[in-house]
């Protein structure tokens, strides 16, 4: 996830276009850069760091001219550093990029050979590439990116700008946000509405497979295949904190929300569904060491280690390789026997959790294969570890974690795929059945996102409840424990999560009239069991909250239910948590609770 702005005005471009960028931060902050044309040809700075790194080198080094376009990035292909940070220039022309363009090694390879010099490690130069080769074709800029989109497969927005013509900026939109703002002889495109707001309220949001030219004087709008498109502009009433949460009440809210996205950018480029396998060249796992390996070793923290026992199941279960999940915190004061032969997984949403990097260390240290499962590109855990497979959820900016357990349970899901087939465990057409379903997932969590009113009913329900239980089998148990973690971390109330198995050896106890117990009821092959643990809940008069497939199966049994799609059972807890993050952000809610910013915690624990 990326911010991008594009201006094309009367002022002085480069302090709008940097002001656009901090309003776009919350998209991505490992580093930034802008073009603009001062009248003669293009001139660009860049730097690795936060936006005001870039502040401080235009403040040193000017740019002056009123049409540019301007990134901050959040990396996904190649380190944050200078050399990687957008605008990509190719002769005379600089692109911005949001998003992930999956045909780019093939492309990228194409044009090495047909002598072109890249000098980043980005998917995003290869649009520069063409968008160069096709204006030296004699293409005007408009049709050249049109031409280029046709060569990309992938998600992306941008904006692209030419050193021969300072009049305008082409845009292009497909599976990655764009929008364009119309002003008074302004025209002023962006990723969101909050970095337009200070210059207008009118504004048209481009659909997939639209292109666009903005001019001073206003908007040209295409689909690729040339039908013209006359959308007129419609008027934005958020204010700018509003704006900044894409109209949400909390970051909280808009990142569960965010989640079919973070998913589908999870999974671009790495399914492989005509092979029924997977790309798995970052891994640092070769297909030899996937065969020989003699162990997977899960290590993490919090949230983050509710993905890694969904890790642990779905390595054994899919790939028959015996796995355990670990706490990184208690990991290093046992003495672990860890060593070659393991691969060790550590998961980390911010790849700097003291903790799990801690235990990664040591685990490194005494011979294991180390392979970091994070959102941050180079953060530390990335860093020390021989491969990363990173989840393209974008900056999480809510305490709690939501789009980023997700993203941790679609890679680590990967994971379990990619060693299931190189070990010969799974056939290429289970594969290919589970890949098929495992794209599908995305449209099944907005199926369960749409149902948010009727969750947040619920939540008004038993809102004052002091204490819950959430309980599910199988791979619903680590749902359980994450729904219980979401629910005591920004509501504070009290929640356990449980094996539905484990209620007869005590937790039942608790159970009366006033505890809300969540019960994870998909239709998988726990179903039964679990349902007999509903039985001794109902007996003890609890008030059960169940999550369902099919309605009729908590008839009887259940005060509330919540149904969701079903999906295969190795993908269950992908759609199943979605609820229990809503049941919680709603109680949190109504409660009146800090919900981006939960008391006594912080986003990243650096400290052990
Ligand atoms: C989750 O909502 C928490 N905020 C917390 O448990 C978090 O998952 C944990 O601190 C681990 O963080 P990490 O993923 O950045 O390593």
């Amino acid at each position: 996830m990326c911010g991008i702005i594009g201006y094309v005005g009367h002022e002085e471009c480069a302090p709008i276009i940097l002001e656009g960028l901090r309003r776009l931060e919350y998209r991505g902050y490992d580093s930034a850069g802008i073009a603009v044309h001062d009248g003669q040809a293009l001139r660009v700075r860049r730097a690795a760091g936060k936006l005001s790194v870039l502040g401080d080198l235009l403040a040193r080094e000017p740019l002056r001219g009123t049409v540019g376009i301007g990134h901050t990035r959040w990396a996904t292909h190649g380190k944050p550093v200078e050399h990687n940070a957008h605008p990509h220039v190719s002769g005379g022309i600089a692109v911005v990029h949001n998003g992930i363009i999956e045909n780019h090694v093939e492309l990228k390879r194409r044009l090495q050979a047909e002598g072109r010099v890249f000098s980043s490690d980005t998917d995003t130069e290869i649009v520069a590439h063409l968008v160069d080769l096709a204006t030296q074709r004699g293409l005007s800029l408009f049709e050249a990116v049109r031409a280029t989109l046709a060569e990309l497969r992938g998600a992306y927005a941008i904006a692209v700008l030419a050193g021969n013509d300072a009049s305008k900026i082409v845009l292009a939109k497909n599976a990655s946000p764009l929008v364009v703002g119309k002003g008074d002889g302004v025209m002023i495109a962006a990723s969101d509405v909050p970095a337009l707001l200070q210059h207008t309220r009118d504004v048209i949001f481009l659909e997939d497979g639209e292109l666009a030219e903005i001019t001073r004087d206003g908007a040209r709008i295409e689909r690729l295949d040339g039908t013209p498109v006359n959308r007129p502009p419609q008027r934005v009433h958020w204010s700018m904190m509003q704006a900044e949460r894409g109209g949400y009440k909390h970051f909280m809210l808009k990142e569960i929300h965010e989640q079919p996205r973070a998913l589908e950018d999870t999974l671009r480029g790495r399914v492989l569904l005509e092979e029924s396998d997977l790309e798995a060249s970052e891994l640092g796992v070769t297909p030899e060491a996937a065969r020989t390996l003699k162990r997977v070793v899960f290590l993490a923290c919090g949230t983050s280690y509710h993905a890694a026992l969904h890790g642990r199941y779905l390595v054994e279960s899919v790939a028959r390789v015996p796995a355990v999940a670990e706490l990184a915190s208690e990991f290093r004061y046992r003495d672990p026997v860890v060593g070659e032969g393991d691969l060790v997984v550590a998961v980390s949403q911010s790849g700097e959790t003291a903790d799990t990097l801690a235990a990664a260390k040591e685990a490194k240290e005494r011979g294991a294969q180390i392979l970091a499962v994070v959102n941050v590109q180079g953060s530390a855990i990335a860093r020390m570890a021989h491969g990363a497979l990173y989840t393209h959820a974008g900056p999480e900016i809510g305490v709690a974690s939501t789009k980023c357990f997700t993203a941790q349970l679609a890679a680590l899901t990967m994971l379990a795929l990619y060693l299931g087939r190189r070990r010969g465990a799974l056939t290429a057409e289970r594969a290919g059945a589970l890949l098929t379903e495992l794209v599908a997932v995305p449209h099944k969590m907005r199926d369960a996102l749409a149902d948010a009113k009727h969750v947040e009913d619920i939540a008004r329900a038993i809102m004052h409840a002091r204490d819950a239980l959430f309980l599910g089998r199988g791979l619903s148990s680590a749902v359980a424990l994450e729904g219980a973690l979401k629910l005591k971390e920004i509501s504070y109330v009290h929640a356990e999560g449980y094996a539905g198995g484990e209620m007869k050896h005590g937790p039942l106890a608790l159970v009366d009239r006033n505890m809300p117990v969540v019960c994870l009821l998909p239709d998988d092959s726990t179903l039964e069991k679990m349902l007999s643990n509903v039985q001794e809940v109902r007996a003890r008069d609890g008030n059960v909250i169940a999550v369902v497939n099919t309605e009729e199966v908590a008839q009887n049994l259940a005060t509330h239910t919540i149904k969701v799609p079903r999906t295969a059972e190795e993908f269950t807890p992908l759609v199943t948590i979605v609820p229990l993050q809503l049941l919680s952000y709603y109680v949190a809610d109504h409660r009146g609770t800090d919900v981006d910013q939960p008391r006594n915690l912080a986003k990243t624990v650096t400290v052990e």
